[in-house]
């Protein structure tokens, strides 16, 4: 058994995260550690909300509130939203908590030992009219690169390209509007990457298997050449910079470590707090002289943050010259599109968690999203297809065959799991099936292969049917009691499979499933194990076993509910 340890990319703390999100890191972060569960493998699932920097700040001016009351109250509403997706986090913590202030200042102190920090003097837009200095998004002006006029101080959302705020043309502040705005000199502090490069590049072309959408990222920046990276930014909210001694570092007291420096090590930080409020032992996972070594660590995430976790948190880490557990996969998605545009937190485009438990039950989006990940490309998001994904996958093939196989049980044999029959030759089909089919669902499960592994649970499902219109239990019952028997003991046994095989994806679906067939919990992992105990899987109910029917599993999407859904939530042409 293996140790795993996840993360999903930290969600930032300026509101509920909208679907794209969701399918792009925390929902395939959750499968896959139920998955590992389910084989019996130790899981450590982290994730927190991502709390400083000007998206916290700005969101909370946006909202009326106070910076701190706006964190606490979109913490508790993403764990809320979280908990209704059924998200299995071990841990949901805050980037906000005093062990992520502790622990950013101790890397910044060791680095800054290490002489991998540099105090430097730099030139920053300060805005007379605001009284303060307008880092990142806190200033907007034109593109310099393609004339847009409302690229943001940190990146322009027309062209795509990062930006330095002093870059930009006939800047101005993006809280007051105020053009009164001059370039000033003020120190901040520098990570001096390009002094570990090479440390770097031995360490990314000595990982193996990374997906090739994030080793190329990676050299590619090696190749450009690593930019020593300011970690200081002038702001108020966020972990404040010290010295050696733990006292406010001379000329720092405006300012606070910059949200992407402080942001992936509150993944360890939060596993310091699941360990304080768990008893379990956080250095057991992330210090390598302490047990980690055996540990593999997977991330999740957007394309978009490939940069900063295969670069700039591992130059934190290894800069330290610590024993800290690096990352050994990464998954990295593309981004799921919402008709023909991006989803947008700012522009409230497309639907959010908040929203969508509304629309449909958590298992509908699971898989919809899982079984449309935006994994080698962008992935459309169309209610229709959405639909198609409910009413065809779940209710048709899945919900109909539990459906038909437990209602006739309850019917002509009692509501038990018939004791007779001897197997043929449509269960020696199915047993062929299920022994090309499991292997490839569990490799693909291993491999972070999301859609293959949707496309399989498809297939075998389907196989489940494609079996009764084999074994036609119905149609023998008046001639062959015998021969009936044998299709609905199959039928049941595969339909007990097929909810094992589910609580990845949609484990409340699964639940129904196996609590109707009265399976006990420590009979639901996946112990598939070779040829011989996959042909068991189709007689391993106990003969005589009382099952009942499910109660409704999926209920269908009708053209009325995405009209509706339109109306109210926007999509369509
Ligand atoms: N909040 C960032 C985003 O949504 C992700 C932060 S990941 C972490 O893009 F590693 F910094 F935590
Ligand atoms: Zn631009």
């Amino acid at each position: 058994m293996a140790r795993i340890l996840i993360t999903s990319a930290l969600p930032y703390i300026n509101g509920v995260k909208h679907m794209g999100n969701l399918a792009g890191s925390m929902l395939p972060a959750d499968v896959y550690a139920r998955a590992m569960r389910l084989m019996g493998h130790e899981v450590l699932y982290i994730c927190a909300t991502d709390e400083h920097g000007t998206p916290a700040e700005l969101a909370a001016q946006d909202a009326g509130m106070d910076v701190a009351a706006y964190c606490e109250a979109m913490h508790q509403a993403q764990k809320d939203a979280g908990a209704n997706f059924k998200l299995s986090y071990d841990y949901f913590g805050r980037s906000s908590a005093p062990s992520n202030h502790a622990l950013t200042q101790h890397f910044a102190n060791v680095l800054e030992e290490k002489g991998l920090i540099e105090e430097r003097t730099s030139q920053q837009v300060y805005s007379n009219a605001d009284g303060r200095y307008l880092p990142d998004r806190y200033v907007e002006g034109t593109c310099p690169n393609c004339d847009f006029e409302k690229a943001r101080g940190d990146q322009c959302d027309n062209c795509g390209k990062l930006l330095d705020p002093v870059d930009l043309i006939d800047p101005y502040s993006a809280v007051s509007g105020s053009k009164d705005v001059e370039i000033r000199d003020t120190n901040h502090l520098y990570l001096k990457q390009s002094e570990l490069s090479n440390r770097l590049r031995d360490w990314v072309n000595a990982t193996k298997g990374w997906p090739v959408l994030a080793s190329s990222i990676a050299l590619k920046w090696l190749d450009e050449g690593l930019r020593d990276r300011s970690i200081t930014r002038d702001l108020k909210w966020g972990i404040p910079v010290t010295d050696a001694s733990g006292q406010p570092r001379a000329g720092f007291d405006d300012k606070v470590f910059y949200v992407w420096f402080d942001a992936p090590i509150e993944y360890i930080a939060a596993t310091q707090d699941w360990a304080a409020e768990t008893g379990g032992d956080w250095e057991n996972w992330w210090r390598t002289d302490k047990g980690a070594d055996d540990v593999t660590y997977v991330q999740f995430m957007g394309k978009d943050n490939v940069a900063f976790h295969t670069l700039s948190f591992p130059t934190t880490l290894i800069g330290s010259g610590e024993p800290w557990k690096l990352v050994d996969q990464l998954k990295a998605f593309n981004w799921v599109t919402w008709y023909g545009g991006k989803f947008s937190t700012s522009q409230k485009r497309g639907v959010f968690m908040d929203q969508a438990i509304d629309i449909a039950p958590s298992d509908c989006w699971r898989w919809h999203l899982m079984a449309n990940a935006p994994e080698s490309a962008d992935a459309a998001f169309t209610w229709e297809e959405f639909q198609s994904s409910v009413n065809s996958d779940l209710a048709n093939v899945l919900g109909n065959f539990v459906n038909r196989i437990t209602k006739y049980t309850a019917s002509k044999f009692d509501g038990k799991v018939p004791e007779t029959g001897e197997a043929g030759e449509a269960e020696a089909w199915i047993i062929s099936e299920l022994q090309t089919r499991i292997p490839d669902l569990i490799r693909y499960y291993e491999t972070r292969e999301f859609r293959k592994a949707m496309a399989e649970t498809r297939a075998i499902w389907a196989a489940g049917n494609e079996y009764l219109t084999q074994a036609a239990p119905w149609t023998h019952y008046k001639t062959d009691v015998e021969q009936a028997a044998i299709g609905v003991r199959t039928g049941l046994n595969l339909a007990a499979l097929f909810g094992i095989i589910a609580q990845p994806i949609i484990p409340d679906a699964a639940d129904k499933i196996l609590d109707a067939l009265n399976i006990p919990q420590e009979n639901r992992t996946w112990n598939f194990g070779d040829k011989a105990s996959i042909a068991g899987l189709i007689d391993a109910l106990p003969r005589g076993l009382e099952v009942s029917a499910p109660d409704v599993l999926f209920t269908k999407i009708e053209t009325d509910d995405i009209e509706n859904w339109t109306s109210l939530y926007g999509g369509g042409t």
